[in-house]
């Protein structure tokens, strides 16, 4: 593979040579593409294996113990890895998840499997069927949303559909043709109800809905939340994984306290937009909005479908893009998000500063500077990593807890969705990287939830469906 200009190694020696002493080690190490533990094919199988044993019939838990029901954006992930092994089970993966859809278009962060007990806040703390008006009929749901990264999911299920007969690809076509205009109700519903200062940023009202729960992107905002009248509850996640491992009761505190809140305005969009206490624009979950829309209009136009939809997508497309790149630093490109209560921008070394190169739209040095930072010692080229992939919140940050949830270790699926992105933006070499190394770091075959970025010990819950699903998207 030949390294074009525009992907050359970017943390050249003004970065330190330690770090590129690193990256040049890790390219040295990349010559297999897995290091000791289980062969690619071993891993394949034991992937596969994997999401049968948390496949509930129609929807495959998030994780067995700890999240036993689907979460929205791990529910799209796991499709990814489920359509190498059966487009038709990756369809129902899908569309359990819109059976659960809202009355205004939003996809529910939560499906609660019928009758399994064990994860808190579960059902009967959300109480949505008897408080929100827009909660679907069927399923029991949470009442917030999570990523829109399920257009990249109905893209790989085409994309596996066409290797097939005609009936695998009739199937995928019914799927699509069936659930477009509920695909378009979510984006647009994304667009129109979660924008409400119309500054072209998707705004979440809980942390939970970035799906990086306890980020240090969201302590400030979160100091603005002062818990009231909490309602008595119980943890059910310490008892499953390492305390150490997990968000702080106080920080549980909190979020609790604004799911008091949307249970008292009945999750209503235009009460939330004004009364709640965390209000934030998220800029990487618009920066994935931004991709979304613009895989949807592609798969719209490559499949006949309405053309008045393909164009208001590539018009959000354009318009959350600009939305993104107004966050940038005008020289190292790090995006930033916008807390709507405190009236301030939150900058932060995690990843969400690295959002513009999933959406586009930097000038081409801006970019190539952000590239650097991802590729250097702040990030992937870090010195002390086990492998080069880039931690949640980079390790020369005061905020960096190696073993903390969203603070510190490595997320494969993050891993997935940077080298997935990377090789549609025609970067082969940087793609192969991520994937690589996130295959090293798979070997042991734990299919752990995050990893310890310098030791890459497994951590949080082992047997997470989409890490599994990311291994075979990679071995695909
Ligand atoms: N990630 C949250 C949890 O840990 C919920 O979305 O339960």
């Amino acid at each position: 593979m030949s390294i074009t200009d525009h992907e050359a190694p970017t943390d050249r020696p003004q970065h330190g040579r330690a770090a590129q002493r690193a990256y040049l080690k890790v390219k040295s190490q990349n010559g297999g593409m897995n290091g000791p533990g289980f062969t690619p094919t071993q891993l394949a199988a034991r992937a596969a294996y994997l999401l049968r044993g948390n496949d509930l019939g129609t929807m495959t838990s998030a994780a067995p113990r700890l999240y036993p029901h689907m979460w929205s954006w791990d529910a799209a992930f796991v499709s990814v890895g489920l359509a190498p092994l059966s487009v038709e089970r990756a369809v129902v993966e899908l569309d359990t998840l819109l059976s659960a859809q809202w009355k205004n278009g939003m996809i529910p962060h939560i499906v609660f499997a019928n009758g399994v007990d064990g994860y808190f806040p579960g059902p009967a703390r959300w109480e949505c069927r008897r408080l929100a008006a827009n909660a679907p009929d069927g399923p029991d749901t949470s009442g917030i949303t999570q990523p829109p990264v399920h257009a990249i999911a109905v893209q790989r299920i085409l994309d596996h559909s066409r290797r097939h007969g005609r009936s695998t690809r009739a199937a995928a076509e019914e799927f699509l043709d069936r659930r477009w205009p509920d695909l378009m109700r979510w984006h647009r519903w994304l667009a129109h109800s979660r924008d409400p200062k119309q500054n072209g940023r998707i705004t979440i009202y809980h942390g939970w809905e970035s799906g990086m729960d306890n980020s240090p992107r969201w302590d400030r905002a979160y100091e603005n939340v002062v818990p009231g009248d909490l309602p008595p509850y119980q943890r059910e996640d310490t008892t499953l994984v390492n305390p150490e491992q997990r968000p702080t009761d106080r920080e549980y505190d909190r979020y609790l306290w604004l799911v008091e809140q949307m249970r008292r305005c009945g999750y209503d969009d235009f009460q939330e937009a004004s009364t709640l206490s965390f209000a934030v624009e998220d800029v990487f979950v618009t920066a994935i909005f931004v991709l979304a829309c613009e895989v949807l209009a592609s798969i719209g136009e490559d499949y006949r479908l309405p053309r008045a939809d393909v164009r208001e997508l590539y018009e959000w497309a354009a318009y959350f893009r600009a939305g993104v790149i107004a966050t940038t630093d005008p020289r190292s490109g790090a995006a930033r998000d916008y807390d709507l209560r405190l009236g301030s921008w939150i900058s932060t070394d995690t990843l969400a500063m690295f959002s513009p190169l999933l959406c586009g739209g930097l000038p081409r040095e801006t970019e190539r500077n952000l590239l650097r930072v991802f590729e250097g010692p702040r990030y992937c080229g870090h010195p002390d990593l086990r492998y080069a992939l880039p931690p949640s919140t980079s390790p020369v940050s005061k905020d960096f807890r190696r073993t903390e949830y969203w603070r510190g270790p490595v997320w494969p699926v993050m891993s997935w969705l940077f080298s997935w992105v990377f090789a549609r933006r025609g970067w082969a070499e940087r793609s192969f990287m991520l994937r690589a190394e996130g295959l090293r770091q798979a070997a042991d075959g734990s299919f752990a939830e995050y990893y310890d970025p310098f030791s890459g010990a497994p951590l949080g819950s082992m047997q997470q469906s989409w890490t599994a699903a990311s291994v075979l998207d990679w071995l695909g």
